[in-house]
């Protein structure tokens, strides 16, 4: 494909110019994000804590609670994101502004690119990081899919992530995990990892709800365990409208849920690759994954 064409670029492009400018309130809650690190299911978490524990039964969050940069996307934008946002069932010109506070809003945006009013307006954001090794798998489920398709094999993902690019152009996962742990014990920051969520989500569930200063009985957790838990998401998710409108045989936003899933994927060499790419940029960070 010929990436110089507008409108005809492998890579997504994404509203970051609006998202520059967007309004942001000081009760809006962001959940951030390098695709694949589990923000449907925080999302989801998110959304049960807010409501107050029941969460409709219908599938993902999505439309509900949408990414900024989709919400962004006008007509004139990647052809691929505004379906993206009539999937969700937006109409062309739905605009965050629209939403009633508190805004709940999901974003994969790297941290120079976040709204200049969110450093004025200091809203909460809570930061999902995922191990690298699952990530890298899980976004060839669904950048190699349709709508997005920038992908045709595995080892070409692979090859620019380990090149320090952005997967599909969502900033280098590198200096987006790291942008946010430096600022993890800001007043206004939850800095998560999926591999613990996958461990102790009671006590995941419980350490969100405190940040977000909601108060949750044990009942309340327990029915937002049970509403978030793999198992219930990914038979909600099995006939969701993103399924329908792309014709997808397994859906890529709840597909396997394992930490340590990469070995059916990676080979020997390719995880050698991985490692020192991981020594490159964590080495001495005090950020650490457990890969299985
Ligand atoms: P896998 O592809 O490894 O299975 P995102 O929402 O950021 O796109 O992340 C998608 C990943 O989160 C997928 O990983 C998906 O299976 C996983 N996921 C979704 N819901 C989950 C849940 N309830 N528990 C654990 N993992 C979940």
């Amino acid at each position: 494909m010929d990436d110089s064409k507008p409108g005809n670029s492998r890579l997504l492009r994404l509203p970051y110019g609006k998202l520059k400018t967007m309004e942001v309130r000081e009760d809006d809650i962001f959940l951030s994000t390098y695709p694949k690190s589990g923000t449907h299911w925080v999302l989801r978490i998110i959304a049960s804590i807010l409501r107050g524990s029941d969460i409709d039964a219908t599938g993902l969050p999505a439309p509900e609670h949408p990414f900024v940069e989709i919400m962004l996307t006008e007509e004139d934008d990647d052809p691929r994101l505004l379906l993206a946002k009539k999937n969700d069932g937006h109409p062309v010109n739905f605009h965050p502004n629209m939403m009633k506070s508190p805004r709940l809003m999901a974003t994969h945006a790297p941290y120079d690119l976040l709204p200049t009013q969110f450093h004025e307006k200091r809203p909460k954001l809570i930061y999902v990081a995922r191990n690298p090794k699952d990530l890298v798998v899980s976004a060839f489920k669904l950048f190699g899919m349709p709508p997005f398709h920038v992908y045709d094999e595995f080892p070409q993902l692979l090859e620019e992530f380990l090149a320090g690019e952005a997967i599909a152009n969502m900033g280098h996962w590198g200096s987006h995990v790291l942008d946010w742990w430096k600022r993890r014990h800001d007043n206004n920051v939850l800095y998560l990892k999926y591999e613990d969520l996958r461990k102790d989500p009671r006590a995941e569930i419980q350490n969100i709800a405190e940040f977000i200063g909601k108060d949750l009985t044990p009942e309340d957790i327990d029915k937002i365990e049970h509403h978030c838990s793999f198992d219930y998401m990914k038979k909600a998710s099995q006939d969701d409208v993103f399924m329908k409108a792309y014709g997808w045989k397994e859906n890529p936003f709840v597909r396997r849920g394992k930490v340590g899933g990469w070995k059916e994927t990676i080979t020997v060499a390719q995880n050698e690759m991985m490692d020192k790419y991981c020594e490159q940029w964590l080495k001495g960070t005090g950020l650490e994954f457990e890969m299985e």
